[in-house]
C-alpha cells in the first residue's frame, strides 16, 4: 500500500497548533461519549486520531504535555460524571496493543530477556472483550462495591447498578475478601434488540454493543440494566497468589469454582507460533459468540513472574493484546445514487468499486444523509473506508483526503425527487429530505416491498424485482391489489421467466399470509415509527383494529413502549382516508385484524424464561419464524449460532454443522422436533 505521508506544512507553529486542535477535538469526543453516551465519530476514527496525535507527540516533544488525552489510560471525563469517585487500591492498567502478528513473536522475546534464562515460559491466550472494564470487590464473601476504570487511578462507584447484573454473584462460595476485574459486556442479541426497541421509539441507536453497555450501566435507575440484560465476564483476579494459586490460568479456575462467569478460553501455550495458530482459530470462531471481541490477550502464566516483570506507567509488562484486523478496507466511490424510501425519505448510497468485506462482496454503502456527506467531505473519486458494525449494512466511515488529486467531484444534495421528480423538502429540524409527492412512485414501491417483507406479510416470491414488474404492469397500485393479484393470474404466467408453477406459489403464499397475526398486519401497514416490537405492542393492547382506530393521543401514548412519536404517528395514520380505505379493502381480503387481548403471561407458561434456542436443519411443523415466536413467547432467546451461551439445539431434517459443533461443544441439549413439540405442550 503506497504511504500515507503526514503534510501539515514546515511550520512548527502549525504543528504546535494541529495538536491542540486534535486534543481539543478528541476531549469533546470523550465528553460526548461519556456524558451523551454518543460517538460523534467511530470507533477506529477515534482510535486513528489518538495514534496519530501519539505520533505527533513523539515527533516533537517539545509539545508534549501530561493534560493530554494520550497520556491518560481511558480518558475519560471524570469531572462529568454523575456518580461517586472511587480511588483504586491499585490503578486499573492498560494493556499494550499490537496489530501484528509477528509482533507477537517480539513481545515474548523482550519477556525472555527480562526473566531467568532456566525457567521454563507459558502463555495464558484469553479472548479480548469489548466492553467496559469493571473492578468488584468482596468482603468475607459477600458483593460490597462495583467501580469502573474511569481513568485508571479514579474511577466510579456504580455499586447499585452491578447489583443487577445476574451473572455477578452477591455472595462467593467461599467467605473470602478479594478483588476480581473483568468486563460488563452487552451480548449482540440483546443489543440488536434494543436498538430495534430504541428505533421504533424513534430514539436515537447506539453506535455498538460497547456503547450501549456503558450507557446502560452509567444509568441512574438500576432496574434498566435487568431488563436490558448487561453481562459481565472476569479475567483478573488482584494479588492472587494470596488465594494459593500459582499461574494464572489456575487464578482463571478458581474465580469459576467461586462462581464468577468467564469466558471459559484460557489456553495455555509455550511458543508463539502455536499462539499464532490459535489465535488465527479464535479469529473465526469469534463470529459465533454472543458478545463482541476485538482481539486476544497474551499473559504470561505464572504469577511469580509478574513480579520480576512489572509494569510501565500504563501497562504490565507481562502482557500483550493482539487486536484483529478492523473489519475495515479501502476502496473508491465511484457515484452516489439517491434513493426514494417508503416514507418519502431520499437517501444516498454510495456506489463502490468492489471489494471484500469480512468476507463478502461489497459495492454500495450507506452514506446516511446529506448532512454526513458535508461532515465527512466525502466526495465522488475519493479513496474511503468503508466498515460493516455488527449485522448492519455496510458504511462509509471516512474519506482519505491524503489520496486527493483534485479531479474529485463535491456531491450536491437533490432538490427534487430522484424517481418523481417532484420537489423535495425538509421537516423543521430533521436532516432528512424527503419527496413531497404522495402519489410518489419510490414510496409505493417501497411500501409493498414493506409489506410483503419476512417480518411483515412474508409472502415469499415477491422479491424488489417482482414488485417493480407487478406496478409495472399495472396489477398493483396499493397492497389491496396484491390480494386480487389472482385475477391475472394467466397474465402472470406470460411474464418471462415465471412459469405455471411460481406463480401457483406467489399465489398460495399470497393466500396463506391472510393468516398472519394481527401485530404483523399492522407492522406492515407501515405507520412511521411501528417497527414489529411496537406492531405487538399495538396488538395487545387494542385487541382489534376497530379500537385501536378510536384511541386517543393520550391513550395511545398511555401503552407501554410506544413513545410520543410513535403514538402521534398512529393516530395521524387513522385519520387519513386513504389508509382508512385501505384497511377495509385488506379487511374484505380476510386479513386478521383483531386478536384475542393477552393477559400477561405467568412464569408457569414462560417456561424457557432465561434459556436459549436455536434451530438447524428442515423442521415439518414451523417455518422458521414461527419457531422463533414460539420461543419467545415462552420466555425463551433465540441466538444466532452455536455458543457455550446456547442451551438447547432444536433439530430437523438434515441436520449439519451446527449439530456436529453442538455435539463438539458437549454443553448444548439437543432436542428433536418432536421433543420440542413435547415440551411445549403441543404434542
Ligand atoms: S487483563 C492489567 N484480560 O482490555 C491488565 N483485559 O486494553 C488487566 N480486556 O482494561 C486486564 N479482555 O478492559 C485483560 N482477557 C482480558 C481482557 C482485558 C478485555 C480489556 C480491559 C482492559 C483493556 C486493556
Amino acid at each position: 500500500m503506497e504511504k500515507m505521508t503526514l503534510n501539515f506544512g514546515e511550520n512548527l507553529d502549525n504543528i504546535k497548533k494541529k495538536i491542540e486542535k486534535m486534543r481539543e477535538d478528541i476531549l469533546k469526543y470523550n465528553q460526548y461519549y461519556y456524558t451523551n453516551n454518543e460517538s460523534l465519530i467511530s470507533d477506529v476514527e477515534y482510535d486513528n486520531l489518538i495514534k496519530e496525535l501519539k505520533e505527533l507527540e513523539e515527533e516533537y516533544p517539545q509539545f508534549k504535555n501530561v493534560e493530554s488525552p494520550t497520556e491518560k489510560v481511558g480518558a475519560t471525563n471524570l469531572r462529568e460524571s454523575k456518580f461517586q469517585k472511587v480511588t483504586h487500591k491499585k490503578p486499573m492498567l492498560s494493556l499494550s496493543n499490537t496489530y501484528n502478528e509477528g509482533e507477537i513473536g517480539d513481545f515474548i522475546e523482550r519477556v525472555r530477556k527480562l526473566i531467568p534464562e532456566d525457567k521454563e515460559l507459558k502463555y495464558a491466550l484469553e479472548l479480548k472483550l469489548d466492553g467496559l472494564s469493571i473492578s468488584v470487590q468482596y468482603e468475607k464473601g459477600k458483593l460490597v462495591r462495583g467501580v469502573t476504570r474511569g481513568d485508571g487511578a479514579i474511577g466510579e462507584d456504580v455499586t447499585e447498578n452491578i447489583m443487577e447484573i445476574t451473572t455477578i454473584p452477591h455472595e462467593l462460595s467461599e467467605p473470602l475478601d478479594l478483588e476480581v476485574r473483568g468486563e460488563i459486556v452487552l451480548p449482540l442479541s440483546n443489543f440488536l434488540k434494543l436498538n430495534e426497541k430504541r428505533m421504533e421509539a424513534g430514539e436515537e441507536v447506539f453506535a455498538n454493543p460497547r456503547n450501549a453497555a456503558s450507557g446502560t450501566l452509567r444509568q441512574i435507575d438500576s432496574s434498566i440494566i435487568k431488563e436490558r440484560g448487561l453481562d459481565s465476564y472476569f479475567y483478573f483476579l488482584v494479588d492472587a497468589e494470596k488465594y494459593g494459586v500459582k499461574t494464572h490460568s489456575e487464578s482463571i479456575k478458581f474465580l469459576e469454582k467461586l462462581g464468577f462467569k468467564t469466558t471459559g478460553v484460557c489456553e495455555v501455550l509455550e511458543s508463539a507460533s502455536k499462539l499464532k495458530k490459535r489465535i488465527d482459530y479464535w479469529e473465526k470462531e469469534k463470529e459465533n459468540l454472543d458478545y463482541e471481541t476485538d482481539g486476544m490477550v497474551i499473559k504470561v502464566d505464572e504469577l511469580e513472574l509478574w513480579n520480576i516483570l512489572g509494569n510501565t506507567t500504563k501497562s504490565p509488562r507481562w502482557a500483550i493484546a493482539y487486536k484483529f484486523p478492523a473489519k475495515q478496507v479501502t476502496t473508491t466511490m465511484l457515484g452516489v445514487t439517491w434513493q426514494v424510501g417508503r416514507t418519502g425519505k431520499v437517501t444516498p448510497v454510495a456506489e463502490l468499486e468492489e471489494v471484500l468485506l469480512s468476507g463478502s462482496k461489497v459495492k454500495r454503502a450507506s452514506l446516511h444523509n446529506f448532512h454526513e456527506i458535508e461532515r465527512k467531505d466525502i466526495r465522488i473519486g475519493d479513496k474511503v473506508f468503508i466498515e460493516k458494525a455488527a449485522e448492519i449494512i455496510p458504511q462509509v466511515v471516512k474519506s482519505i483526503k491524503e489520496f486527493r488529486d483534485g479531479s474529485e467531484i463535491q456531491i450536491v444534495e437533490p432538490t427534487e425527487c430522484p424517481v418523481c421528480q417532484s420537489p423535495v423538502a425538509r421537516e423543521e429540524g430533521q436532516v432528512d429530505i424527503k419527496c413531497t409527492n404522495p402519489n410518489c412512485p419510490g414510496k409505493i414501491k417501497g411500501r409493498i416491498e414493506y409489506f410483503v417483507s419476512r417480518d411483515a406479510m412474508n409472502i415469499s416470491g415477491f422479491g424488489s424485482k417482482m414488485v417493480e414488474k407487478m406496478l409495472e404492469l399495472g396489477f398493483i397500485k396499493n397492497a389491496g391489489d396484491i390480494y386480487n393479484l389472482k385475477s391475472h393470474e394467466e397474465e402472470l404466467v406470460k411474464i418471462e421467466k415465471m412459469g405455471k408453477r411460481s406463480v401457483e406459489k406467489l399465489l398460495e403464499s399470497i393466500e396463506e399470509s391472510k393468516k398472519r397475526d394481527y401485530s404483523k398486519v399492522l407492522y406492515a401497514l407501515g405507520i412511521p415509527f411501528i417497527g414489529k416490537y411496537s406492531g405487538k405492542l399495538l396488538a395487545n393492547a387494542s385487541g382489534n383494529i376497530d379500537k385501536l382506530m378510536n384511541m386517543s393521543i393520550e391513550e395511545l401514548i398511555e401503552i407501554d413502549g410506544v413513545g410520543d412519536k410513535g403514538a402521534k404517528a398512529v393516530y395521524d395514520f387513522f385519520r387519513d382516508s386513504e389508509n382508512l380505505q385501505l384497511i377495509e379493502v385488506l379487511r374484505g381480503y380476510g386479513l386478521q385484524f383483531a386478536q384475542e387481548v393477552k393477559e400477561e403471561q405467568s412464569s408457569e407458561e414462560r417456561i424457557f424464561e432465561g434459556k436459549t434456542f436455536l434451530f438447524t436443519g428442515t423442521l415439518k411443523n414451523f417455518k422458521r419464524e414461527e419457531i422463533k415466536e414460539e420461543i419467545e413467547k415462552l420466555g425463551g432467546k433465540n441466538l444466532s449460532a452455536v455458543s457455550k451461551n446456547l442451551d438447547y439445539l432444536i433439530i430437523g431434517e438434515k441436520a449439519g454443522s451446527k449439530l456436529k459443533k453442538a455435539q463438539e461443544l458437549g454443553t448444548v441439549k439437543i432436542l428433536t422436533e418432536d421433543e420440542f413439540l413435547e415440551i411445549c405442550g403441543k404434542k
